[in-house]
């Protein structure tokens, strides 16, 4: 049970809209200081666009935020960071080849009695404010050579130093691997040790349930209700969120497709290397497999990925796809073989903001769908609205903007494009990153129908449940190498992650 704290922030009755859309319908979201609130709902739902409100980037149509007592207004995000909301960012906007402590300070660094930037005292007081949350890093090496997850806890470090009274992580910990999730985890608690309020959003659930006290639910822009994450099972919230019972998602399996037995593969690479990561890598996929790639951040994983799709060149060993021998030197060459990629990094790698929906998605297949040079549009929304529908891909129209989708319905659109490209391979990297859990489901599911189809699928993904619910085989990649390989049977997490620390043991 959560005692009764003060009230920090009140926002009630919050509408927005936007053309076509009607993004909030008078939400309400109570925090109280120094708790760590959820705010959770599906794709859509308005989680991002409430928050954007919050801190000043939005205006909003209706509604009052009241913060420390006093009604505010910010039209600015700076205005919202003098009052002591500070969000962190996913993608962080750090000067890159400036010092830690230079980033700590940008604009704010101590200055000597002539003016001028005292180094020693600036890193001194860097140095001091890491440590008190047990971060002991040299401030003076480049921000770059520190993981996302540590550039995080810097921003929430610094952020701390400067009276901040709530902290907002918008799905903070989504490119973040296990063991990094847990040290913010543990930066969270001595934030609520010092009484700072977090609200934090998140679609991996098991979250909510280790650091959040209370749970703000929204669905379509409603707001559903306030609940004790204490007395709200998995299972209820997911069915708040979604609307419905939620069962059928909590017990999704894959059936186990018999015809590998007999399969004949499709796609093999012997001890390649890329002159990069990849130190000699070999493995098979069959046809109609899903092939699970586990290992750590940094392991290779992406680097196969990018062989296998002919972004990367292999250096040395060999590539082998329908019984020829390969050496891709462009995408093109992938793509001719029908092998697609649906990649990590998707604002970065993959999706164009400024163009709609449907081309976005139908982007690989224009010219199938093309006659004389004209896109036959017919044809072109017959499978855009299969999609729509299939992935649940919130939007007024296929003709929106993408850029102007909340961004699990752009990761869902950038799968749709591989999947509408009809391949024979299709590698997912990350493929439910930023996904609500119910889209989730119908992600995995699309998995499962592909294998059946005979496709193949090369999976990467962190989050091992999956692994678990949707692979036939997984391997594991440790520094660029195959260090290990689990059959169905021996599929689940815990060997998963025994077989990635005992190959780190090594
Ligand atoms: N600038 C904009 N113009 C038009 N529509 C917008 C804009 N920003 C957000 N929306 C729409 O508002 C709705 C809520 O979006 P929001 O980004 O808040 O969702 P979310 O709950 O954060 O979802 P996700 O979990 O996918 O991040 C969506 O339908 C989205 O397409
Ligand atoms: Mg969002």
């Amino acid at each position: 049970m959560s005692e009764e704290k003060a009230i920090l922030l009140e926002m009630k009755g919050i509408c927005k809209s936007f053309i076509g859309v009607n993004a909030l319908k008078g939400v309400d979201l109570v925090v109280r200081e120094g708790e760590v609130h959820a705010l959770e709902g599906e794709n859509g739902a308005g989680k991002s666009v409430l928050i954007k409100i919050l801190t000043g980037l939005y205006q909003r149509d209706a509604g009052s935020i009241v913060f420390m007592g006093k009604e505010v207004n910010f039209t600015s995000p700076a205005q919202a960071q003098a009052a002591g909301i500070q969000p962190i960012y996913q993608e962080l906007s750090t000067a890159s080849y400036l010092s830690i402590a230079e980033n700590m300070f940008l604009g704010n660094e101590i200055k000597n009695k002539f003016g001028l930037i005292d180094w020693k005292a600036t890193n001194k007081k860097a140095g001091d404010i890491l440590r008190e949350f047990k971060l002991d890093i040299d401030v003076t090496q480049p921000i770059s050579t520190l993981s996302a997850a540590m550039q995080q806890m810097v921003a929430i470090a610094t952020a701390v130093s400067q009276e901040t009274k709530l902290v907002i992580m918008d799905e903070a910990t989504s490119s973040l691997d296990d063991k990094e999730v847990a040290s913010l985890m543990d930066i969270i608690r001595q934030l609520k040790k010092k009484n700072i309020a977090v609200i934090f959003i998140t679609h991996r659930l098991n979250e909510v349930y280790e650091i959040c006290e209370r749970v703000t639910v929204l669905k379509d822009g409603d707001f559903i209700g306030c609940y004790d994450v204490a007395e709200l099972d998995k299972l209820a919230l997911i069915s708040k969120m979604i609307g419905r019972d939620a069962s059928s998602i909590v017990n999704f399996r894959k059936e186990y497709n018999a015809q590998l037995e007999t399969g004949r593969p499709i796609c093999a690479l012997k001890n390649v290397t890329d002159g990069n990561k990849l130190k000699g890598v070999s493995f098979a996929l069959k046809e109609g497999e899903v092939l699970g790639l586990a290992g750590l951040l940094g392991a290779g994983r992406t680097e196969i990925a990018s062989v296998l799709f002919g972004n990367a060149k292999i250096e040395k060993g060999e590539m082998t796809v329908k019984d020829k021998k390969v050496r891709y030197h462009t995408v093109n060459d992938a793509l001719a073989d029908k092998i697609i990629l649906c990649p990590e990094e998707r604002k970065k790698d993959a999706i164009f903001p400024d163009m709609s929906i449907q081309d976005n998605v139908t982007m690989s297949i224009l010219k199938k769908i093309s006659k004389w040079g004209f896109i036959n549009r017919k044809k072109q929304a017959e499978i855009i609205n299969e999609y729509i529908g299939r992935l649940k891909i919130k939007t007024p129209n296929a003709r929106q903007l993408i850029k102007f989708l909340s961004g699990g319905n752009q990761q869902k659109c950038i799968i749709a494009r591989g999947l509408c490209a009809d391949p024979d391979i299709i590698i997912l990297d990350e493929p439910t990153r930023g996904i609500d859990v119910g889209a989730k489901m119908e992600i995995e599911l699309l998995i499962q129908q592909l294998a059946k189809q005979n496709i193949s699928v090369v999976m990467i993904s962190s989050i091992l449940e999956e692994l678990v619910r949707d692979c036939d085989r997984v391997i594991i990649i440790r520094e660029g190498e195959v260090v290990g390989e689990l059959s169905r049977e021996e599929i689940t997490e815990e060997s998963i992650i025994h077989r990635i620390s005992e190959a780190h043991a090594i």
